[in-house]
């Protein structure tokens, strides 16, 4: 047996002023399924997280509730924690990042940076509101696009026309937390010199620590050389104040990564078998890995790894990154009750749906997940309970009725218990791959052989017969052992099933390497059932109440960590396609021929399309733009002809329009110049 390994996990830590929502979850999800099953194979594994408290939102949303920004989150904090434990994500530490460990760790750091030579200082001009006496970060201020003239715009980009611009480049230039005109102010700031790691970064980025894709976006970034990164923030800032500079404060995103240490730190004191060194030392054998989303790869494949290196500390093993969550094909949206927040879901819904739909489709790459929730209606009712279940409660009476709950001794059916044999150690490597999509393929494969095998024994029919009941008994027998290797299988996504599952099989919490033996002469405890089936009407209401439970503030986004702090990078990884994947696209002029309100729906057009050979019916989201549908008769647009007909509640929609914008009334439909002729295809 080789010796256990020892890992350190950790989950991008959630900003302290928002709600968990199942986008976050996505990654939540995956980190604990991953963290289950290295514990599930005898690994010791370590699972820390933390609320990521510090930043200007923090201190501005505690104010406009009245509150201190410790009280605020606390509040968070209590919040987050019960989410995260209903949806059976098991931290072994969850802890903030306003503690005194993090405090400690990053002064340490910076100390360590600067001492060696890796910060350097210089004034910077930016805008001042002079009523809130503070500097204002580009979110923060407002104002009128110098190209196109639209009032009401953020500091650095112009939703209308798209231009990016320097706040100072915008007309009228307004704070937007009190209205009062910015004035330009001088401060002196401090720099982290990442280009001092460049050469330890284009190594270390290209050693196998990153998912090639990821890998590919930082070797850009490399190649077009790295800045100097601004990590000092002036008063009033809510954070820890650098040492030996009163008044300036670190920037949030220095010390939340350091998070992940400290909470770590924390750990350590309650947990004396843990030490931190063995954990971060330089030279530690102990594995690391990140989970995160796609849009903080910068800070955590760059930043990171080169404040650890100046400072002395061990770099990450691993980056494991993941995309974005959609549901029903589009970003989460609050008009479209598909916002959910992590509380709304769960009350409506069990948690260990969600971890199973997240499970069969989520591989290693860092493509976006989409949550379609009539499919994962039938996913999860016909794999789950439909194969995984069944078993059991196919089986279980004939044993309690026909033997006293006793499994008898032997194997039915040796070819079947081989062959779940053979496939465990391919299950266990697409766990350790984080292909959980794969895994889960293969265990259905096998649920899909054990219902077969059941099914033609017809342990049912058998039971009728005279002088049948031993035959009936040990196929029940194997049908409940091959549930149990299923249960273990399945127990780092599923980890209430398993429980329900051994006390029902009456064995001690299952391991992985139980996989490898039957129970025989075993009594079973009563069977009840373990899992019901997803009523769609649930689902239903839960996007029903996601319409009513979102607050005015809450913004459409699709991202799996949305922009609490803002400060987001520019630059997410936007999946690269192939040419091939462009060309299979169908797209084409279209003629709309009549364009009509649909009753009953709030956002939809219906429009009857002509694509030169054929007529289309295509439901297009646009009537917020368009409240007069007639106009846009007799136009011509652009659609995507061969996207797979989609059923709608009312009708089936054949293809789809072409519109870019942000929404509501600015929505614009895309048209050729003039002369295109419907149905000419897009070269
Ligand atoms: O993007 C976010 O939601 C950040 N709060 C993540 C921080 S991860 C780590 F670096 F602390
Ligand atoms: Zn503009």
């Amino acid at each position: 047996m080789s010796e256990p390994r020892k890992i350190l996990v950790t989950s991008a830590l959630p900003y302290a002023n928002g709600s968990i929502h199942l986008g976050h979850m996505l990654e939540y999800i995956q980190t604990d399924m991953w963290v289950r099953f290295q514990k599930h194979r005898g690994n010791q594994c370590i699972y820390v997280c933390a609320d990521d408290a510090h930043g200007s939102a923090i201190m501005l949303r505690a104010e406009k509730e009245g509150i201190t920004p410790e009280q605020l989150i606390a509040n968070v904090q209590a919040e987050h924690s019960a989410d995260f434990a209903e949806f059976l994500v098991d931290f072994d530490n969850f802890h903030s990042t306003h503690a005194e460990e993090n405090r400690e760790l990053s002064s340490q750091i910076y100390l360590k940076l600067r001492d060696a030579g890796h910060i350097a200082t210089r004034s910077i001009t930016q805008y001042f509101d002079p009523e809130k006496k503070m500097f204002l970060a580009d979110r923060f201020i407002k104002g009128t696009c110098p190209k196109c003239g639209t009032e009401d715009q953020y500091g650095d980009n112009c939703e209308k026309c798209g231009a990016t611009y320097a706040p100072t480049d915008l007309k009228d230039p307004k704070s937007a937390i009190s209205g009062a005109t910015p004035v330009l102010k001088d401060s002196q700031h401090f720099f982290f010199k990442l280009p001092d790691f460049q050469e330890m970064l284009q190594a270390w980025t290209r050693s196998g620590t990153l998912q090639e894709a990821v890998a590919n976006k930082i070797a850009e970034w490399l190649d077009a050389g790295l800045q100097q990164w601004d990590i000092s923030r002036d008063a009033p800032y809510f954070g820890f104040e650098i040492p030996d500079e009163p008044g300036k404060y670190f920037y949030v995103w220095l010390d939340a990564p350091i998070g992940y240490m400290a909470s770590f730190k924390n750990l350590c004191a309650r947990r004396p078998d843990l030490d931190f060194d063995a954990f971060w030392a330089k030279d530690s054998t102990a594995e690391l890995y990140h989970f995160i989303g796609k849009d903080i790869v910068n800070f955590h494949a760059l930043f990171w790894p080169a404040m650890l290196e100046g400072a002395g500390f061990r770099k990450p093993t691993g980056i494991n990154v993941h995309g974005y969550l959609t549901v029903n094909g589009q970003k989460m949206s609050k008009s479209r009750g598909t916002f959910v927040k992590a509380r709304t879901y769960l009350d409506h819904l069990s948690p260990e749906y969600l971890r199973y739909y997240y499970a069969a489709k989520l591989s290693r790459g860092v493509d976006d997940l989409d949550l379609n929730l009539e499919d994962f209606v039938q996913k999860v009712n016909s794999d789950l309970v439909g194969k995984v279940v069944n078993i059991a409660s196919r089986c279980a009476g004939f044993i309690h009725k026909g033997n006293a709950g006793v499994l008898v001794a032997g194997n039915a059916a040796p070819e079947l218990t081989d062959a779940f044999l053979a496939a465990a150690p391919s299950i266990a490597e697409a766990y350790e791959a984080r292909d959980f999509a794969r895994a889960m393929r293969e265990i259905m494969g096998l649920a899909d052989r054990a219902n077969a095998w059941i099914a033609d024994k017809a342990p049912w029919s058998l039971n009728k017969q005279e002088g049948k009941q031993d035959e009936v008994q040990a196929i029940c027998a194997l049908g409940i052992n091959l549930f149990r290797q299923l249960v273990i299988f399945l127990k780092p996504v599923l980890p209430l099933l398993a429980a329900d599952a051994e006390a029902f099989l009456n064995v001690a919490p299952l391991t992985w390497n139980d996989h490898a033996t039957l129970l025989s002469n075993h009594q079973l405890n009563e069977f009840k059932p373990l899992m019901t089936r997803i009523d769609p009407v649930k689902v239903q209401a839960m996007t029903d109440a996601s319409k009513e439970d979102l607050t005015a503030s809450a913004t459409d986004t699709g991202q799996a960590a949305p922009a609490g702090n803002g400060e987001l990078a520019k630059d997410p990884l936007s999946p690269e396609i192939e040419f091939d994947t462009f060309a299979a696209v169908d797209l084409r002029v279209a003629l709309i021929l009549k364009a009509e309100a649909v009753e009953g729906a709030d956002k939809l057009l219906r429009l009857t399309l002509d694509i030169g050979d054929e007529q289309r019916n295509v439901f297009s989201g646009i009537k917020s733009a368009y409240p007069d549908p007639s106009k846009l008769n007799g136009r011509l647009t652009m659609m995507i002809a061969n996207l797979k007909p989609r059923k709608m509640k009312f009708g089936i929609s054949e293809g789809m329009v072409m519109a870019a914008g942000p929404g509501g009334e600015e929505i614009y439909l895309l048209s050729p110049d003039s002369g295109a002729k419907p149905g000419q295809r897009i070269k």
